[in-house]
């Protein structure tokens, strides 16, 4: 056995490490202003994109996901993703942030 660790074994424990801050950030990114999202773009910039827009979760934008899967997902958590409950994200948000992921344009190829 080798004592060199396996590089995709440090990618996971490196990519671990990275979603708890991440997760703490998205806590205090609706404590900003008075803590309500504004539209569905709203709640992905503040929450959704910390993780979807980096290397943490899978790109969502350009799958028209239906928006009630998304929901879902956002509600009830999906493996690696944790859950955000109502008073984190109520009901009038989530149904915006599905609305507005479903129907995002995937973002052009980075050259
Ligand atoms: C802390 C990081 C994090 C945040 C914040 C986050 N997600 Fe995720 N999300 C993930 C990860 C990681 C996965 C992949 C889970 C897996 O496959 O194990 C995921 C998966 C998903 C999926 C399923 C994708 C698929 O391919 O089927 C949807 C839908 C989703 N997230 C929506 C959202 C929305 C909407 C928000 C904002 C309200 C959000 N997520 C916030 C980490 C995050």
């Amino acid at each position: 056995m080798s004592l060199v660790p396996n590089h995709q074994a440090v990618r996971r424990t490196v990519n671990a490490c990275l979603a708890l801050p991440l997760i703490l950030l998205a806590g205090t990114a609706a404590a900003d202003g008075d803590g309500v999202f504004k539209s569905g773009e709203n709640v992905y910039a503040k929450v959704c994109g910390h993780c979807h827009e980096g290397q943490v979760g899978p790109m969502l934008k350009g799958r028209q996901l239906p928006p009630a899967y998304i929901s879902a997902v956002v509600r009830n958590g999906f493996r690696a993703m944790p859950a955000f409950p109502a008073s984190f994200i109520d009901d009038n948000a989530l149904q915006q942030v599905g609305e507005y992921v479903s129907k995002a344009p995937a973002p052009a190829a980075k050259p």
